[in-house]
């Protein structure tokens, strides 16, 4: 008996430009184009198994060890749904002997080894590695773009992390989203100087999450009509440049101004939104500090914070500095003993990859 069974996993992506706000909340169309660095660390990354039976009764679908429900009409089943559909048009119809699996159900298992839901980007690596592990399950002759398209309707930045290195999610204007896709825009290799360090200040739960977060902010700030049209277009341009330009300073200065600009979003809310908290804003400070010296030294900023819909910090940063702010940053936070839950702890100065 033949086992059609596939496993893939994919890793966070942390944004530099930062997606907030959709103009299609069925389809997931963002009201701006978006970019990310792929982190490549062991220990964030979201692994899939896939399993596709003529005997399974229904799609099911386990988390973390815990059965959740496949909401009909939800985001996981149109990512099974859309994956099905590929499998029947790339595959079955152009090769009718190849086994009709887009007909069988599937279970699909699957694992994140970091907190879920804590502002870690977890539903990006989720969905990316679910959508993966059916690419390979159903053995799809299709583009990273192409899936891209699929993981975007599971979660919006998920189409960024089928990539590796620097990614834009490009939004298109096609209101049939075919347009809304993943293209990477450097290999890490390119620039693998650059490090990113994630500080954990606390692994609880979200309190809004950003669905509900980005719809409030869509119905009632007037600033995110001022960011879509008027700041995000450029600071794409200019933070590809920097990129290609490896030009650390312009990155970091991009990247902490949108960082800055995605949270004045978030609080010009109704109600006001906070996802940062006194720790959180400590770490800004002190980064702040950190680059005023490198800029009085004549070397430039030396580091960039940015922080998503949590209190978690990441900071991004050239590989020679990375050992001093690790030790400034426990020094100013120190750890303490015993207790990860509601505490400052750091991801290792794991290095960003593709
Ligand atoms: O894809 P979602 O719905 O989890 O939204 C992610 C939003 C941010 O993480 C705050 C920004 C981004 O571009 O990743």
């Amino acid at each position: 008996m033949t086992v059609y069974q596939a496993t893939a996993s994919a890793p966070v992506n942390i944004a530099c430009i930062k997606y907030w706000g959709k103009r299609d909340t069925k389809l997931i169309l963002p009201t701006n184009s978006s970019l990310s660095v792929t982190l490549d660390q062991d220990h964030l990354r979201s692994t899939t198994t896939s399993r596709a039976d003529a005997s399974f009764s229904k799609d099911r679908l386990w988390l973390n060890g815990k059965e959740e429900e496949i909401k009909e009409g939800g985001r996981m089943s149109t990512c099974i749904r859309e994956m099905k559909r590929l499998r029947k048009e790339e595959v079955e119809d152009k090769n009718p002997n190849e086994p009709k699996l887009s007909t069988f159900n599937v279970h699909i298992c699957s694992h994140n080894n970091f907190p879920t839901a804590a502002g870690l980007a977890s539903s990006a690596s989720g969905f990316a590695a679910l959508v993966s592990s059916l690419a390979n399950l159903y053995a799809l002759p299709v583009s990273a773009s192409d899936l891209s398209l699929i993981a975007r309707q599971g979660s919006g930045s998920a189409c960024r992390s089928l990539f590796g290195g620097f990614v834009a999610w490009q939004m298109g204007s096609n209101p049939t989203g075919v347009d809304s896709l993943a293209v990477q825009v450097a290999e890490q290799s390119h620039w693998p100087d650059i490090h990113a360090l994630i500080c954990v200040v606390s692994d609880d739960k979200k309190g809004t999450s950003s669905t509900s977060g980005m719809q409030r902010t869509v119905e009632t700030s007037a600033l995110l009509q001022h960011r879509i049209k008027e700041v995000v277009p450029r600071r794409m341009e200019e933070i590809s440049k920097a990129i290609m330009e490896r030009d650390f300073d312009a990155f970091a200065r991009v990247t902490m101004a949108d960082s800055n600009q995605f949270h004045a979003v978030a609080l010009d809310t109704e109600p006001p939104i906070f996802y940062m908290n006194d720790v959180s804003r400590a770490i800004i400070g002190l980064i702040v500090e950190y680059n005023r010296v490198g800029v009085e030294e004549g070397r430039g900023y030396r580091a960039a914070y940015t922080y998503d819909a949590g209190p978690n910090a990441v900071i991004y940063a050239p590989k020679e500095n990375v050992k001093e702010i690790v030790e400034l940053v426990v020094s100013y936070f120190p750890q303490r003993e015993g207790s990860f839950k509601d505490n400052f702890g750091l991801f290792g100065g794991g290095q960003v990859v593709g």
